[in-house]
């Protein structure tokens, strides 16, 4: 009788005509092509007459629940709209290189779906926001928001709700204060920090030692001052570190200790005193015979990459 009702459900559902995203979906991207002040020709395919998952940029899984929003390069012009925080499936929104404008939602940045979110090369404005305090750890893996417009302070405490943050691309906007290492207390799998071209200052925030799985650091182009601290010669999973034309000084005493990197570039510093011989030591690095070369050279002024 039990496997009679289920087989009675499943032929139900299979030959179900209902099988089309909710209406509340189809609401929710159209809220967003409304708000658009150039849709880059989407109407033609976002009719409100069709099942959402058939429009163009979009897909869904086997429960018909929007999963991406892929619109890279589509020419759209205005506001994100919040609404796409409503889009309880999605897992990657991909808004890149297009000339969008406004804020960033915090709705989609705290996500409780969102995996990937790269609204690189728009023009974004305002802050990132801090997260209401307390909230459940979020799934964002990815952000990119490179190539933006975005001022002011990285959020500090809040976003420590970032649990499975793995790549925070923040370069080439105009980002001052501090840098941020909060995803470095809460986040273990962080490997990737990139926030070269913003308005850094300050030191290089002797936190960092607690990104125990960064790879990539790169904060070339800021105004970053003082010394390189102990602590960062401690992440040895340092694969590439990238700092050049900010105003650090200091001696580079500690970093043959990086046995893992491959690419390294302090140029347009004022670091001083001997690069050590040890850096020789470093058997992945990339060029080193360049190197070696201006460890012999230049004795206070590093400029090699
Ligand atoms: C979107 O979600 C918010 C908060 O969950 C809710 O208040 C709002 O009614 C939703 N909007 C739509 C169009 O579904
Ligand atoms: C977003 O789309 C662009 C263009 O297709 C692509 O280059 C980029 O890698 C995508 N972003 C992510 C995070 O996959
Ligand atoms: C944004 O950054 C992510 C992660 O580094 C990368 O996968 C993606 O390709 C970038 N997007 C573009 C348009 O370069
Ligand atoms: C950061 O994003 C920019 C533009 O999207 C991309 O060119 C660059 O490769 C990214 N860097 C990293 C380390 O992901
Ligand atoms: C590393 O994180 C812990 C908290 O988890 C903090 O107490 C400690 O001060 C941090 N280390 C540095 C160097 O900031
Ligand atoms: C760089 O930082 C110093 C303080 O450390 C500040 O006096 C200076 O104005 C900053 N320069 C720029 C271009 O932001």
């Amino acid at each position: 009788m039990a496997s009679f009702s289920l087989a009675l459900v499943l032929l139900v559902y299979l030959v179900s005509p209902t099988s089309s995203c909710t209406e509340q979906e189809k609401s929710s991207l159209l809220q967003l092509l409304a708000g658009l002040s150039r849709d880059g020709g989407l109407t033609a395919s976002w009719r409100h007459d069709t099942d959402c998952c058939t429009w163009e940029g979009i897909t869904c899984n086997q429960d018909r629940k929007v999963t991406d929003v892929l619109l890279a390069s589509r020419g759209l012009e205005g506001p994100i709209s919040p609404l796409l925080g409503n889009l309880t499936g999605l897992l990657r929104l991909n808004l890149s290189r297009n000339s969008l404008s406004g804020g960033l939602p915090l709705e989609l940045v705290s996500s409780s779906s969102i995996l990937v979110l790269d609204v690189s090369f728009n023009r974004l404005t305002g802050g990132l926001g801090e997260l209401t305090s307390s909230i459940p750890a979020r799934p964002l893996q990815v952000l990119n928001i490179s190539s933006n417009l975005f001022t002011g302070r990285f959020p500090s405490t809040t976003w420590e709700a970032m649990k499975s943050l793995v790549v925070l691309n923040a370069s080439s906007n105009r980002f001052t204060g501090q840098m941020p290492t909060t995803p470095c207390v809460s986040t273990p799998s962080f490997a990737v920090l990139e926030l070269s071209f913003n308005q850094l200052s300050g030191n290089i925030p002797p936190g960092l030692s607690n990104c125990s799985a960064l790879k990539l650091l790169g904060a070339g182009y800021n105004n970053l001052s003082g010394t390189l601290p102990d602590e960062l010669f401690k992440g040895t999973s340092l694969e590439h570190l990238s700092l050049p034309n900010n105003r650090l000084e200091g001696a580079l005493d500690g970093i043959s200790k990086l046995t893992n990197l491959v690419t390294l570039d302090l140029g347009g510093n004022e670091l001083s005193g001997n690069i050590p011989e040890s850096i020789g030591d470093l058997k992945r690095l990339e060029e080193q015979g360049q190197l070696r070369k201006f460890v012999q050279s230049k004795k206070t002024r590093s400029s090699f990459q």
